[in-house]
């Protein structure tokens, strides 16, 4: 039985009444994760829907508690932690690690963001040492397989696209996610949102498509 995390991180909903008002990435999510329990009936899900519950922002109290020896920590750095070790035992049960994200403002959602500075805590999902010279920073955890389901208005994000160098949004995640122990990236996501024309159409169907296919491989 495999555990999966399911991440979503746009403040749009998927009920509104008018289709378009709808959000897409959360629809990638919800037919990635159909896809997949179809095959696999055991598996079990966790999900979080951080667009409609944002995680909280670090502060100066968070920062002083994480870097604080565990020992040391009393009973206000455990509650300023509690969201953080949370999140963080997700992540360290789960498997496969289901991402979905619009792109805002070319980058991700100020909610995905702020997961990311909840869970990277050194000590647990990282270590840091000086003895390794420049790059002192390594992963704890391993093993695991990051699915990033994105949506985005404008087109040309992917390689040798036109506007590839615009894209902070999958590179950035996938940086980040070596961190939570991923050593298998996967990347769909569809485009032309803002132009609501046949591109985008043949956009999110050949996304659609690319799921099921990925679902197949990894499954
Ligand atoms: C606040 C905001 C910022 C956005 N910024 C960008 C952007 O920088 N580039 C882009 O291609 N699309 C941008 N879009 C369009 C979204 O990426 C697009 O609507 C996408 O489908 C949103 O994902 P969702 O359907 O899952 O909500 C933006 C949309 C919003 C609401």
């Amino acid at each position: 039985m495999k555990k999966i995390l399911h991440i979503d991180s746009s403040v749009r909903r998927t009920d509104q009444s008018t289709e378009s008002y709808n959000s897409i990435s959360k629809a990638f999510g919800r037919y990635f994760i159909d896809s997949w329990m179809s095959k696999n009936h055991q598996d079990k899900v966790i999900y979080r829907d951080l667009g409609l519950n944002p995680p909280e922002f670090i502060s100066q109290e968070w920062i002083a508690a994480a870097f604080m020896p565990e020992q040391q920590r009393g009973e206000k750095q455990a509650l300023v932690l509690a969201q953080s070790d949370l999140y963080f035992e997700e992540v360290a049960q789960a498997d496969v690690i289901l991402i979905t994200a619009p792109m805002y403002n070319y980058g991700m959602p100020a909610v995905l963001k702020a997961w990311f500075d909840q869970i990277m805590r050194v000590g647990k999902t990282f270590t840091f040492d000086l003895a390794r010279g420049d790059f002192p920073i390594e992963p704890v955890l391993s093993g695991k397989t990051l699915v990033l389901l994105t949506s985005s208005g404008e087109f040309g994000f992917g390689a040798g696209g036109v506007r590839e160098h615009m894209n902070h949004l999958s590179p950035h995640i996938k940086e980040l996610t070596k961190y939570l122990g991923v050593d298998q990236f996967y990347e769909i996501g569809s485009e032309y949102q803002e132009f609501a024309d046949d591109r985008h159409t043949a956009s999110v169907e050949k996304a659609k498509q690319d799921i099921v296919d990925l679902v197949k491989q990894i499954g």
